[in-house]
């Protein structure tokens, strides 16, 4: 979708600039854009390192895709590899340790003055969806790896009070498995021994996923892959808003006050496989018509919660205030068989992804949803299965975090333009991240980085290499705080 604002994200901008009315005290939307001219000419915006060599990175990993002409990089795939081995070399430029765990994430440490000190761990992941754009996981990895490059630079690594370990997760998408945080559940312990064994569309399981790149994981090896607790001292994420919030303050960098939860569901609609020309309209059972219909049901609900949930009260006031601002649903797969013009379709399979702020009410939803569903299959004689393929609570970022890194970003954007005036803003995370797997282990806090247009998952993603350099700074401030 090419045009900037459509109604429903003109809708959503209202929305959310009314949360952000609460969350902030900005007294104005100044625009900051930094020019050269502006930017003050101080040795330590490290402008080489932060922004040139940051973009020139984010631009090389882009190119590193499983597909001609667009950008993907599913969960150990051979580009995923490539990637892999690109960051590598980098977070040993950067002065880390490096190595793979066995979920095939690549992990870069630095122990610091005290080696057995609670460690900061910040991350992002590697993998991207489908005709990606180059900065969704890509951005908080090179943002942390250039921070750190500079504390290396200028002698000052060694002084970190404690070991800062930089993760680029395996899976954040969820593409190939449809179970995302693969990577980063698996750190925080809450991936089930289960996962291994799902398999993609080929068959291929995520263990021999694994095995298949000389990664042996059994139960017992997964549960070492987690963090004794009182190793961590806390997560940190950059990652691009993905939303056109930030762009509508005019203001590069935001704090995250916490993240919607979000379900995956796979729905199997089973009908009468039959000739084109032969069957009459009222004796078919077509999955396909039915799969229409269904899709249209979920629209109708999470456009308009309150009229499906409000009446049998499963659903509080609070629930249905909140699911009326946050509730989002995508059908984003679908996939018929034997998939032939000619052919009434004997099944129809579909992806249903839905998110909210309120868990309760993200729960109602699925019930009241499902109840619906059944009823319109057995309507149309037709069989439907609905698979519960992924579940994330919402998550609240820790707040003692979150104001370390307001007041990051803040020295950040005055270093570059010394009249910044408003305070950075804060505002909620309707895309999910490794954050959410990482808050079962350990508070967690995230960055947001403003994007043209709010425009991502696609190839139209873009952030200006200026903001690319105030998320670095951020960071780099961030980290100093530790030395
Ligand atoms: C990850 O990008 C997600 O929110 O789906
Ligand atoms: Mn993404
Ligand atoms: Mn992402």
């Amino acid at each position: 979708m090419n045009t900037l604002y459509s109604f429903s994200q003109f809708k959503y901008l209202l929305l959310s600039l009314l949360l952000l009315l609460i969350s902030t005290s900005s007294s104005s939307a100044s625009a900051y854009i930094f020019s050269d001219g502006e930017i003050s000419s101080r040795n330590d915006l490290f402008r080489e390192i932060l922004r040139d060599e940051a973009v020139a990175r984010l631009n090389e990993l882009g190119k590193v895709s499983d597909a001609d002409g667009y950008l993907e990089r599913t969960f150990m795939s051979p580009a995923s590899l490539r990637a892999g081995n690109l960051i590598r070399g980098w977070m040993e430029d950067a002065g880390l340790r490096t190595w793979v765990d066995q979920l095939g994430n690549l992990r870069g440490r630095v122990e610091g003055m005290n080696a057995s000190a609670e460690a900061l761990l910040i991350g992002s992941h590697l993998d991207t969806v489908v005709d990606a754009g180059i900065f969704d996981g890509s951005l908080g990895i090179i943002s942390a790896l250039s921070a750190l490059k500079v504390l290396n630079v200028n002698g000052t690594m060694g002084r970190l009070r404690r070991p800062i370990e930089v993760i680029a997760f395996s899976d954040e998408e969820g593409v190939r498995f449809h179970s995302t945080f693969l990577g980063s559940a698996a750190l925080a312990g809450v991936l089930p021994v289960t996962a291994l064994q799902i398999s993609d569309k080929s068959g291929v399981t995520v263990q021999d996923a694994l095995k298949e790149n000389s990664l042996e994981i059994t139960e017992e090896n997964l549960l070492q892959l987690k963090y004794d607790p009182g190793s961590v001292w806390g997560y940190v994420e950059v990652h691009i808003e993905q939303g056109p919030v930030l762009e509508w303050l005019g203001f590069p960098l935001g704090v995250v006050k916490g993240i919607a939860g979000q379900t995956r569901l796979k729905v199997t609609v089973r009908g009468s496989q039959g000739h084109a020309g032969t069957v009459p309209m009222s004796m078919r059972q077509d999955p396909m018509a039915a799969a229409a219909e269904l899709i249209v049901l979920l629209e109708s609900v999470c456009k308009n919660p309150k009229d499906f949930l409000s009446y049998d009260g499963h659903c509080n006031d609070i629930s249905l205030e909140s699911l009326s601002s946050s509730l989002v649903c995508t059908v984003g797969e679908i996939s018929t068989w034997p998939s032939a013009s000619n052919v009434i379709p004997g099944q129809v399979t579909f992806t249903v992804d839905l998110r909210a702020i309120d868990d309760m009410g993200r729960e109602a939803v699925i019930y009241e949803l499902s109840n619906q569903m059944y009823k319109i299959c057995e309507r149309r004689s037709v069989s439907c299965i609905i698979d519960r393929k992924h579940d994330a609570n919402a998550v609240v970022c820790d707040s003692e975090l979150s104001s370390q890194l307001k007041s990051a970003a803040y020295s950040a954007l005055k270093k570059m333009a010394s009249d910044i005036q408003d305070e950075t803003p804060a505002l909620m995370s309707g895309a999910g991240h490794d954050a959410m797997a990482m808050s079962h282990l350990t508070k967690v806090g995230m960055l947001f980085v403003r994007c043209r247009g709010g425009i991502s998952h696609s190839p139209a993603e873009h952030v200006l290499d200026e903001d690319v350099w105030a998320a670095g700074l951020a960071i780099l401030a961030f980290l100093e705080t530790q030395l």
